[in-house]
């Protein structure tokens, strides 16, 4: 039973810093959760109201020229990247998926920056937006 919330929206940023300060005052969290996903070649900065789960902010800044999120600010500038919807069972829904025939960027699921079972669907199937799945965990 997917209840399809979104986990979080991704936002390609290029300062951090200066981006963390207006998103504070938006969010109200002062304290988001900032660290690198090194296969990725990014910072994050995560904020999300307490206990709550799901609607959270991720902010996205590259830490190498060779970071999909430095391809993305050089190509379209600072802006929405992706949002990540919750899934029940991944591997489920990457099959229902590739039977349906959508473009996945992951036909296998990986571990994402909070280390939960995530994978991308490629943007030419989704109306042009790149779509992250998460599996939801019961924590
Ligand atoms: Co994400």
């Amino acid at each position: 039973m997917d209840k399809q919330n979104i986990s979080h929206i991704g936002i390609a940023v290029a300062d951090l810093e200066k981006a963390i300060k207006i998103y504070s005052l938006i969010t109200g969290d002062n304290k988001p959760e900032i660290f690198e996903v090194y296969d990725q070649k990014v910072k994050v900065a995560i904020f999300s109201s307490d206990g709550f789960p799901g609607g959270k902010i991720e902010l996205l800044t590259p830490t190498s020229d060779d970071s999909p999120i430095a391809k993305f600010l050089s190509k379209k500038g600072e802006g929405l990247h992706h949002i990540c919807i919750y899934v029940d069972d991944i591997n489920q829904k990457l099959e229902e998926l590739i039977n349906f025939g959508a473009e996945l960027i992951d036909k296998k699921p990986r571990k994402g920056a909070e280390g939960h079972l995530i994978a991308f669907i490629h943007p030419n199937s989704t109306g042009n937006v790149l779509i992250e799945l998460e599996q939801r965990t019961t924590e």
